[in-house]
């Protein structure tokens, strides 16, 4: 763990000493929702093997680079490419970057991912804003021996999704005439897809839409204290009675088309903070 917390500070170290302005958001950019790099100013770009102790991402649609700069009057850090369990990853690998961001004073975190719609009213193409989650990934970033100057041994997980955040990317999506659904989320490990009766179990369970990440990031920004909003975008119907043969490619398709929509409620939330 003490190797670990060495590697988080050389990392944070390195950018601290090449960034000028320090981020107060910090935004991670699922598969295929690589949009809002787009429209980052003054951009300043890390790809993760120049980072000291940073992981490297393998995941289609992924580009591993850290990119700085601002979205509006914020400055913003933007995690193009994310750390997956299912590639082999530890817990703590797929979680380094958070911490990186809490060491960098990272204050609010935004989250996005691709999901399957679990709830069969959602249609396909539509923003989810996550209002809570399940992690069934049987997993947690925060085992073994706790850094008690990061955070709590047992941490609190009562709010895991900031409320106030919650509210404004509601108003967020109206402003900006774009449907968006709230629910649950629940994660897997994946790499397979889920079977009919696995999704009958999520469904049972409670949950609105699956995948295969967010939730680790989500426990150990909580750990930080660092507040956080979470957009799924829903690629495809997880339905056992209509249920089709998906693909990695139709999924990163529809994430596409669905990341433009995202883009435009994660920009205006930040204009509202
Ligand atoms: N299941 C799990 N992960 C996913 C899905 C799904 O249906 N769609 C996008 N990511």
């Amino acid at each position: 763990m003490n190797e670990y917390v060495q590697k988080v500070k050389a990392a944070a170290e390195f950018l601290k000493a090449k960034v000028g302005n320090l981020p107060e958001v910090g935004v991670v950019l699922g598969s295929g929702l690589g949009k809002i790099a787009d429209v980052l100013q003054e951009p300043q770009r890390f790809h993760y093997s120049e980072i000291p102790g940073f992981p490297v991402s393998t995941a289609p649609g992924h580009k591993g680079e850290l990119i700085f700069g601002k979205l509006g009057k914020k400055n913003v850090v933007l995690m193009n490419g994310r750390f997956h369990y299912y590639e082999g990853y530890s817990m703590q690998e797929v979680t380094f970057p958070i911490r990186v961001m809490q060491l960098l004073g990272v204050k609010y975190l935004f989250v996005t991912n691709a999901s399957g719609g679990l709830n069969p009213v959602f249609d396909v193409g539509k923003p989810m804003i996550i209002t809570d989650h399940i992690n069934f990934m049987h997993d947690n970033p925060l085992r073994g021996p706790n850094v008690e100057e990061w955070g709590p041994r047992f941490p609190d997980m009562s709010v895991p999704y900031d409320r106030e955040l919650i509210k404004l990317a509601k108003m967020a999506a109206q402003e900006e005439k774009i449907d968006v659904y709230a629910g649950v989320y629940v994660a897997v490990t994946g790499p397979n897809f889920e079977t009919p009766a696995e999704l009958k179990m999520f469904r049972n369970l409670g949950a609105d839409a699956v995948g295969m990440s967010t939730v680790p990031e989500v426990i150990v920004a909580r750990h930080a204290g660092i507040k956080v909003l979470g957009l799924s975008a829903i690629t495809d119907r997880a339905v056992p009675e209509d249920l089709k043969p998906l693909s990695a490619e139709e999924v990163l398709e529809v994430a596409e088309k669905t990341g433009e929509k995202m883009a435009r409620i994660i920009l205006r939330v930040i204009e509202h903070l």
